[in-house]
């Protein structure tokens, strides 16, 4: 392991769960629940993962791959599960997995995935630097290796990192996944 992430928190130390009941205002005519409910919710539970390693304000900077994977009910139970992927020097990646459970029908089923961004933010709101994450698992490692992936992507689309700088990218996939020539 590398020595600069040696003394870091681990990633098991800000893993958050939330537990939430889905009521009738929380769903649309079909009763099903709102996405945008979904995501206020998911940005919580990240936000509080991001602040529990940072021990500092954390704002959402960015959120990428959402998937709704199945729609979740009136009467059926969200758990959100969140943990810090990587740290980078202000930034976290922050990944969050939701389940839902109907108790009456016994069935418990993954319906969402996101990785959200945040920025550890001073008194003044200004970006400050967050402590290094120590992954401990396989798991772990695979997520933290993954992270620098989807940092480098992100960060070039939003033409933050130009495309000699990147270590990962290749030009076919940005032109894949960008639509355009390169
Ligand atoms: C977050 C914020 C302080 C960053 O300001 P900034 O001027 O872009 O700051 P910097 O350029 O120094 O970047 C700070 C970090 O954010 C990262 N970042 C900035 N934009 C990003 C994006 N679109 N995706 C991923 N990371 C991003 C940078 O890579 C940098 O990370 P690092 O320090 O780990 O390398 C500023 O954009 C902000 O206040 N945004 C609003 C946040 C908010 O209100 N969120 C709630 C929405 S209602």
């Amino acid at each position: 392991m590398p020595d600069a992430i040696a003394n870091g928190k681990s990633p098991a130390a800000s893993r958050c769960q939330m537990t939430e009941i889905v009521l009738p205002n929380d769903t649309n005519a079909q009763g099903t629940m709102f996405g945008g409910r979904l995501l206020s919710l998911m940005d919580k539970c990240a936000a509080i993962s991001a602040m529990r390693h940072a021990d500092k304000v954390c704002v959402t900077v960015a959120v990428d791959s959402v998937e709704f994977h199945s729609p979740v009910n009136l009467g059926d139970v969200v758990i959100l599960e969140a943990c810090v992927n990587r740290v980078f020097r202000t930034s976290l990646e922050v990944e969050i997995e939701v389940f839902a459970e109907n108790y009456l029908k016994q069935d418990r089923r993954q319906c969402n995935r996101a990785f959200f961004t945040f920025v550890a933010v001073d008194d003044d709101g200004r970006p400050t630097p967050v402590p290094a994450l120590c992954p401990e698992t396989e798991e772990e490692q695979k997520r933290y290796e993954h992270a620098a992936m989807r940092r480098e992507l992100r960060l070039f689309l939003k033409g933050r990192t130009a495309m000699d700088e990147t270590v990962y990218i290749k030009d076919e996939l940005i032109a894949v996944i960008s639509g355009r020539d390169l």
